[in-house]
């Protein structure tokens, strides 16, 4: 089992889980859960983000992503360090399975955001401008975002922190720069969106 450190936890990595890197660590970093937040992570892996809101003091933490096998990776790694948030885990492609009338204080999401020809690996993948699953969380997550709350997503400069902005201001919904750092053939950028 492969592992990765963070905020001085263990994170246990299963076979076929996005392995935190980079990207992973500067959103965590720009996250500010309150305690007491419910919390929604987006595509979450190993669950990185989801243990980093509960470490936070998060009260109620959802863990969603397509890969049944994050989902597990999610929960051993909330049982391995004994956090006391309740942990949901759910099985959907983005909001699908997410009850309606749902409401999150922050909403977190690292999508597949490189560009790609076609989808076959579902943690990276993320279509032709590399912008398939980022484009269709910017129309979704206002809907469940609770009064005052947060959404914290990453991107690169590959798939257009530009257009990004462009498709916020044509929602309606506030933004700014939360964090960006440069990596080897990367930029990386994390947007805060509130209503
Ligand atoms: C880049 S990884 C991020 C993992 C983790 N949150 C992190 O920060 O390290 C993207 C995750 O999104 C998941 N994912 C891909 N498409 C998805 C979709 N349509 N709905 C929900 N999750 C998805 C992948 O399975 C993967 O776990």
């Amino acid at each position: 089992m492969r592992k990765a450190f963070f905020k001085d936890v263990e994170l246990a990595v299963l076979e076929g889980v996005y392995e935190p890197r980079e990207d992973s660590y500067l959103l965590a970093e720009a996250v500010d859960v309150k305690p007491g937040n419910r919390v929604l992570d987006m595509g979450t892996g190993s669950g990185i983000q989801a243990v980093n809101a509960a470490l936070a003091g998060a009260r109620e933490v959802w863990a969603v992503d397509v890969n049944p096998k994050a989902l597990e990776n999610a929960r051993l790694n909330f049982e391995r360090l004994k956090l006391k948030a309740k942990l949901v885990v759910r099985e959907s492609e983005l909001f699908e399975e997410i009850p309606e009338g749902e409401r999150f204080d922050v909403i977190v999401f690292n999508p597949p955001y490189l560009p790609s020809e076609g989808i076959e690996d579902l943690a990276v993948d993320g279509g032709v401008e590399g912008r398939q699953f980022l484009d269709e969380f910017l129309e979704q997550f206002k809907f469940f975002l609770a009064p005052g709350g947060s959404a914290y997503f990453l991107q690169n400069d590959l798939n257009g922190a530009e257009k990004t902005g462009e498709m916020l201001g044509r929602l309606g919904i506030r933004h700014e720069m939360a964090a960006h750092k440069k990596v080897s053939f990367e930029e990386l950028f994390v947007f805060r969106c509130w209503a």
